[in-house]
C-alpha cells in the first residue's frame, strides 16, 4: 500500500493504516503522506518508510513507483485527501496500474464520479470506497437478514447521523478538517451530506438492498458565518415502494458519532446502533423481541466471515474498517494470483457505491433549492 495524505497533520489516515494492518496482509511501503513537504518527510520517517520512497506529492510517488519492478511497486494506492483531491490522485493512479482505496464521498462532483468510472472500466483496476459503517458484522447480518426475507417486504426505513462538533464555529478555531469541509470549492456542494449524510444514504441502500428513486430534502446552515450546510433532514422513496426518512446533522450539540437504523418490513423489524455495534435487535410483530449478538454460532456465514473475536468481546470502528480493508486486500491478492473468492461474503463498497453517494448529495441539494415536493433521484 501507498498513501496519499493521511500524514501527522491528517485524521483518517492513521485509522487507515491500523485497519490495513489488522491482518497481516498489508504493508505500507510508500507515501505523499502530506500537501507540506515537511510534514510529508516527518510522517514518512516515523512510519520507518524507506527515505526513497518518501515523496512529497503524488504525481512524484506514483510516477516513480511506476517505474519500479512489479514485485517491487505498490499494489494499490489509498487516497485519504480532502474530497477535492480525490478524483486527481485517482485517475492518475489508475493510468500508472494502480489499484485505489478512496474515502468518500469518492470525489467533489458525480461527473468526476462518473469519469472515474469510465477509467476503472478502461483499466479493468479495482477500486475501494471506504463507507465503514458496511464493514460492521451486525450491518451484514441485518443485511443478510432482509435479503432472505426475514422480514417480508420492506415498508420503512429510518436512518440517522448524529453528530456535534461543529455546533460552533470550528472551522474559525483552527481546525482544519472543519475548514476545508465547510469550504464549497473542497468539500462539494454539501458539507453535512457529502461528510456523513452519504454514510447513512449508503447504510440504508445497503442493509435493504433498495435503492432511492426521489426524495425530498431540507439542508441548512444552522450556526451563522458559515460556507456550507451542517444540517440536513431527508425523506426518501426506494424503489420497491417503501419509504424513508434520514437525518443528517453536524449540529446536534453533545453527540458523537451517533448512528443508527432501523427498517421495518410486513413481519417486523431490524435496528442496529453504531453505539452498540456488537447488538442487532430483530422485532416481531407476533412474539417477543430478539437480541441479536456479534460472534454468536447462529449468524449468518457474511457476519461470520467478517468478524474477528469470541462473543462478548468489543469489536468496534477499527475492525469494521479493517473487515474492508480484508476484503479489498482479498480480492485484489486473488486477482493478481489469479485464484477465486467468495464474493457473497468478502465485499466492499466499490464505484457503483461512489456515483450513488455522489447522486445523492447533488440530488439532496437540488431537493433543497426547489419549490417542488419531491424531486427525480438523478444520476
Ligand atoms: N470513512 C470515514 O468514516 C471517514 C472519516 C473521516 C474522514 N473521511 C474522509 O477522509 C478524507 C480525509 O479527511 P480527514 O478528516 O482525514 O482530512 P484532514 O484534513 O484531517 O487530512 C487531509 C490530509 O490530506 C493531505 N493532503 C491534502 N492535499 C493533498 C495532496 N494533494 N497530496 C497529498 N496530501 C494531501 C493533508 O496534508 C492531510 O494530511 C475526506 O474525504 C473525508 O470525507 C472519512
Amino acid at each position: 500500500m501507498g498513501m496519499i495524505g493521511g500524514g501527522k497533520d491528517a485524521f483518517i489516515g492513521a485509522i487507515h493504516r491500523i485497519a490495513a494492518n489488522m491482518d497481516g496482509l498489508v504493508e505500507l511501503v510508500c507515501g505523499s503522506l502530506s500537501i507540506n513537504k515537511e510534514i510529508a518527510i516527518d510522517s514518512g520517517r516515523s512510519l520507518f518508510l524507506p527515505e526513497d520512497r518518501i515523496y512529497t506529492t503524488y504525481e512524484e510517488m506514483l510516477e516513480k513507483e511506476s517505474q519500479l519492478p512489479a514485485d517491487k511497486r505498490m499494489d494499490f494506492v489509498t487516497i485519504v485527501t480532502p474530497n477535492f483531491a480525490h478524483f486527481g490522485p485517482a485517475i492518475m493512479a489508475l493510468d500508472k496500474g494502480f489499484n485505489v482505496v478512496v474515502e468518500k464521498p469518492v470525489t467533489l462532483s458525480l461527473e468526476e464520479a462518473k469519469k472515474l468510472n469510465e477509467k476503472l472500466e478502461e483499466t479493468g483496476l479495482t477500486l475501494c470506497l471506504t463507507h465503514t459503517y458496511t464493514g460492521y458484522p451486525m450491518v451484514k447480518q441485518a443485511k443478510d437478514l432482509i435479503k432472505k426475507g426475514t422480514l417480508g417486504k420492506i415498508r420503512k426505513v429510518y436512518v440517522e447521523y448524529r453528530q456535534g462538533w461543529l455546533a460552533r464555529l470550528t472551522e474559525r478555531e483552527g481546525n482544519q478538517g472543519a475548514a476545508w469541509r465547510m469550504d464549497p470549492k473542497k468539500s462539494g456542494k454539501s458539507a453535512v451530506m457529502g461528510d456523513i449524510g452519504t454514510h447513512a444514504f449508503n447504510l440504508a441502500e445497503y442493509i435493504t438492498g433498495l435503492e432511492v428513486t426521489k426524495l425530498c430534502a431540507d439542508l441548512t446552515t444552522v450556526v451563522d458565518g458559515r460556507g456550507l450546510d451542517d444540517d440536513g433532514s431527508v425523506l426518501l422513496k426506494f424503489n420497491n415502494g417503501a419509504s424513508g426518512v434520514l437525518f443528517a446533522t453536524q449540529v446536534a450539540a453533545g453527540e458523537e458519532n451517533n448512528l443508527s437504523i432501523k427498517v421495518y418490513g410486513e413481519n417486523g423489524g431490524i435496528e442496529w446502533h453504531q453505539h452498540e455495534p456488537n447488538t442487532l435487535l430483530l422485532k416481531w410483530i407476533d412474539k417477543p423481541a430478539e437480541v441479536l449478538r456479534a460472534g454468536s454460532a447462529y449468524l449468518s456465514d457474511i457476519a461470520k466471515q467478517n468478524t474477528r473475536t469470541p462473543g462478548g468481546h468489543p469489536e468496534g470502528y477499527l475492525e469494521a474498517f479493517g473487515n474492508i480493508y480484508r476484503n479489498f486486500a482479498l480480492t485484489i491478492s486473488a486477482k493478481i494470483n489469479g485464484s477465486s473468492i467468495d464474493n457473497s461474503v468478502i465485499e466492499f463498497p466499490s464505484i457503483k457505491e461512489g456515483i450513488r453517494g455522489m447522486a445523492f448529495i447533488e440530488s439532496t441539494v437540488k431537493s433543497s433549492q426547489s419549490d417542488e415536493k419531491w424531486v427525480d433521484y438523478t444520476i
